[in-house]
């Protein structure tokens, strides 16, 4: 017998402030039609004043318990995907503990930049599987709108704000690729390449800092880093190409999204795409995704999903699993 850690709900929170990429002509040197075309980015939505990661987190996570059919009384364990806490500790998922009222269990936070949610899915189906949790909340929730620097035309115009959640329960499966639930994780980095992609602050600068990116560097390894995992995961989970229904990627850039589906073999049509509405979330990119796309009608049960996603780090990974 095997033990699968299965999706039993997803839900997502968006801030209610949209800001549509002609706003920035006005205080940045870019236009709507560069946006569009170098990243596909049309909007995004930005927290408001006040409006936390943990708090966006807790509503993500309410909605994939509603989804579910569960109480917060349910769920062992509590893995939050952030770069961007409210504060450097205690962590974002200790904060959503108390703040849905759970007295139970244990809650921690993954930090793997755009790659979180792939992390922190990995690591839950880890807990499942090695009898650690029957049901963990797993949920990717940023604020990027707090570490961008305004002025830097090349950054802010490609972050956005918001919250996904899933939760896992464990099942018993055959082992088979047609077992519902998580069949294989593949998890990568390499720090040599942390000068590509970073925040500029922290305890040695005692200040938050900015988010730095060299993003004609970091398209650069994306496309193969992000075919080579799902590739890696599938052939673990046993499965190729033309069974997938549905690629769901991380949502940095629409050129990537579709390179990296070209060569996985995988045609657009099956890919969820999120990112002209959202932005990068980062770490919340992929839940939000799966959300519309559960929601939308089109990633159904039994469906085989491929994640995948490449962030600061470099870290890189992906997650094969049958819905
Ligand atoms: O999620 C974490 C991982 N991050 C990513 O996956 C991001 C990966 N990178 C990308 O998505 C793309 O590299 C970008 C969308 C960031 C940039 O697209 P690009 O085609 O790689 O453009 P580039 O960085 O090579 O810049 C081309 C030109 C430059 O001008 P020059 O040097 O050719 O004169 C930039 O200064 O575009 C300029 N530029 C802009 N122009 C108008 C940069 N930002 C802007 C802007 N508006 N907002």
């Amino acid at each position: 017998m095997t033990i699968r850690a299965v999706v039993r709900g997803i839900g997502h929170y968006l801030p209610e402030n949209v800001v549509e990429n002609a706003a920035f002509e006005k205080t940045l040197d870019t236009t709507d039609e560069w946006i569009r075309s170098r990243s596909g980015i049309e909007r995004r939505h930005f927290a408001s004043e006040g409006e936390t990661t943990s708090r966006m987190a807790v509503l993500a996570a309410k909605a994939a318990l509603d989804d579910a059919g569960m109480a917060v009384s349910d769920v062992d364990a509590i893995v939050v995907a952030t770069s961007t806490p409210d504060l450097t500790f205690p962590s974002s998922a200790s904060m959503v503990q108390a703040q849905l009222g759970m007295e139970r269990g244990f809650a921690f936070d993954v930090q793997a930049v755009c790659a979180g949610f792939v992390y922190a899915l990995a690591n839950a189906n880890a807990l499942v599987v090695s009898g650690q949790a029957d049901r963990v909340l797993v949920i990717g929730a940023e604020t990027f709108s707090r570490i961008m620097d305004w002025k830097d035309r090349s950054t802010s115009v490609l972050f956005g704000d918001g919250a996904g959640a899933v939760i896992v329960e464990k099942q018993d499966g055959t082992g088979q690729s047609s077992d519902r639930g998580i069949l294989a994780t593949d998890l990568n980095s390499d720090g040599r390449f942390k000068d590509l992609l970073y925040v500029d602050g922290g305890t040695s600068t005692g200040t938050t800092g900015y988010l730095r990116m060299q993003g004609n560097q970091v398209f650069r390894h994306a496309v193969e880093k992000l075919a080579a995992t799902a590739q890696t995961a599938m052939t673990r989970a046993g499965v190729t190409h033309d069974e997938v229904d549905w690629v769901v990627p991380h949502q940095a850039n629409i050129r990537i999204i579709q390179g990296t589906a070209k060569k996985m073999n995988v045609p657009m049509e099956k890919v969820i795409v999120t990112v002209q509405n959202h932005g990068n979330t980062s770490a919340a990119s992929i839940p939000l995704a799966l959300s519309v796309g559960k929601q939308s009608g089109k990633l159904k049960t039994g469906d085989l999903i491929v994640t995948e996603a490449i962030g600061g780090g470099l870290a890189w990974g992906s997650v094969v699993f049958r819905l």
